[in-house]
């Protein structure tokens, strides 16, 4: 048996309970892992409510209960059959079975869980488990925007909405790295945290309009969206790239008439992208925020946490 937080009616933090559950077997092709550590990301807690917050024609089904949690770092102990490049004893992390959820994904908020040995890559050796799992969701979602889904390319001027977050926070730091010029936006109390990640120029939106204060960028990778979404779009360059990471209302004919190309995705398990994060961390080119850490059984608080908002970097659950 094995602890775990169990999910059995969509609800706040509170519906989050620590049970005794069987301990999963891993399948051909998976390995166990025993967890360290697991980060929360927002699918945790849309899932929580049930997906109240996604519109119901893509709303994703369900099944209760449910373990939650889809980033973990952790050890191997066994292995399934097949499975060739893990043994016991690997310290590995990875964003597990994403896009899936449910008990279909990660179950991360367990001491145990199973991963698909490609998921995985090995922890970066530079940072404990709490740190490593504070990457996987938020941190391949950057990787992919950033490379597969944009393409950015050195010299390009970039603003990011939301910098300060999980995922803006890794966005900030690869554009960086690969040479553009990063505008970042968030709220006051971010601004140092930003400014040592790299970003060349801050703008606190609780003080000033993004709008007003940033003009011809070539690049908008908004993770914040919303209804709000298209008032970013002055900064905008015509002809330039909207990159939205979340669900938001960026006026269609304004896009067309200004020749802005949208280029959005949704992030998926990757271990090759995980193992070159990690190669950028132990090379100090990529640095983690943690938040906040609570143990396991504290995920109820970990989610009112999240609920509060204006999260730095990520918020993780040790696992004792
Ligand atoms: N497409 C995908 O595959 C994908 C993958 C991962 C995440 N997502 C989505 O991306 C979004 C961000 O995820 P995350 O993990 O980075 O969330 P997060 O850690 O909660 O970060 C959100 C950040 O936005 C900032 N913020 C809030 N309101 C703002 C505003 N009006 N203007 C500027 N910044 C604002 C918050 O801090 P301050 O207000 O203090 O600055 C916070 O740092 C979520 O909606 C998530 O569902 C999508």
């Amino acid at each position: 048996m094995m602890k775990a937080i169990r999910v059995h009616e969509t609800g706040g933090p509170e519906v989050l309970r620590l049970e005794e559950v069987p301990r999963p077997v891993p399948g051909p092709g998976e390995v166990l892992v025993r967890v360290r550590a697991a980060a929360l990301n927002p699918p945790d807690w849309y899932a929580r409510r049930g997906f109240a917050d996604i519109p119901p024609s893509i709303r994703p089904e369900l099944p209760l209960p449910f373990t939650p949690g889809s980033d973990v770092s952790g050890v191997v102990t066994a292995v399934g059959a097949g499975v060739t490049e893990w043994r016991a004893g690997d310290e590995v992390y990875g964003l597990v079975r994403f896009p899936r959820v449910g008990d279909e994904g990660g179950r991360g908020y367990a001491e145990y869980t199973t991963a698909p040995a490609g998921h995985l890559a090995r922890k970066p050796a530079s940072v404990d488990h709490v740190t490593a799992a504070a990457v996987p969701m938020a941190g391949l979602t950057a990787y992919q925007y950033v490379h597969d889904v944009i393409g950015l390319r050195p010299g390009s001027r970039v603003l990011v909405n939301g910098a300060a977050g999980g995922v803006g926070h890794f966005v900030v730091q690869l554009a960086a790295d690969l040479g553009a010029y990063v505008i970042g936006v968030a709220s006051g109390r971010h601004e140092t945290f930003l400014k040592d990640l790299g970003v060349a120029e801050f703008v606190d939106y609780t003080r000033v309009r993004p709008q007003d204060a940033v003009r011809d960028v070539d690049c908008l990778i908004d993770t914040v969206g919303g209804p709000g979404g298209h008032t970013l779009l002055p900064a905008l360059k015509d002809g330039g790239t909207l990159s939205p990471v979340f669900f938001g209302d960026y006026h269609d004919e304004e896009l067309a008439r200004r020749g802005i190309v949208r280029r959005g995705g949704q992030v998926h398990s990757d271990g090759t992208q995980m193992a070159a994060l990690a190669e950028l961390i132990d090379a100090g080119r990529l640095r983690v925020g943690v938040d906040s850490v609570f143990p396991l059984e504290e995920a109820p608080k970990a989610h009112e946490r999240a609920e509060r908002g204006h999260i730095q970097g990520k918020i993780v659950l040790r696992v004792a």
